[in-house]
């Protein structure tokens, strides 16, 4: 069987000048379709973090909620939900970033978890590092740390992985584009 990289690679598709001239939108909708491969990716984080010391893991609205609630099922941990800003019900920290196309507000309920938890941040993608950048400061609000990333897709021709070191080096994608 070819390996799973190479089979998500070949499942994401490109989608250009989305939602932006000059943006090409990597599209993981038709990789939602194969559940075994979806399964396989799942199984290809948990190899990846093996040796990697966390207690809860929080992923990004809403893409990030796709394989983060999976993950954490399969690993037995709490999912912690990071949402735009105006939909969680209960008291929050917030943080505001630049993305790729645009600006945002993510916010994380202030009592999601105690100081001192390490935090494993999951997004489906990582382009610029401003949403991963932005949900590691709402960590840090709490007191907690950031034990690790892990992202599905990687855009690296935009060079953002230097940006989240002060909070982690250890940054695991499935997939790469140089
Ligand atoms: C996308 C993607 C990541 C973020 C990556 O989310 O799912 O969260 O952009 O970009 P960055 O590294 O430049 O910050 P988007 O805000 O489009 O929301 P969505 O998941 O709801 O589609
Ligand atoms: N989020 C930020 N940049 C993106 C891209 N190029 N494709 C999909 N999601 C994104």
């Amino acid at each position: 069987m070819e390996n799973i990289e190479k089979q998500l690679t070949s499942v994401i598709r490109d989608i250009p000048d989305f939602p932006q001239p000059g943006i090409v939108f990597k599209d993981i909708t038709p990789l939602l379709q194969h559940p075994e491969l979806v399964q396989a990716a799942v199984e290809r984080f948990v190899e990846r973090l093996e040796g990697i010391d966390f207690d809860v893991i929080a992923g990004i609205e809403s893409r990030g909620f796709l394989f983060g609630f999976l993950l954490a099922q399969r690993l037995n941990k709490p999912f912690i939900p990071i949402r735009k800003q105006g939909k969680l019900p209960f008291h929050c920290v917030s943080e505001s970033y630049k993305l790729e196309y645009g600006q945002a507000t993510i916010e994380m309920h202030e009592d999601a978890f105690p100081a001192g938890t390490k935090v494993l941040i999951h997004d489906d993608l990582l382009a610029t590092g401003g949403t991963v950048v932005a949900a590691s400061k709402l960590i840090e609000q709490l007191g907690a740390e950031v034990a690790a990333y892990c992202f599905v897709i990687s855009l690296d021709f935009l060079q953002s992985a230097g940006r989240l070191t002060r909070f982690s080096e250890k940054i695991i994608s499935l997939v790469h584009y140089e």
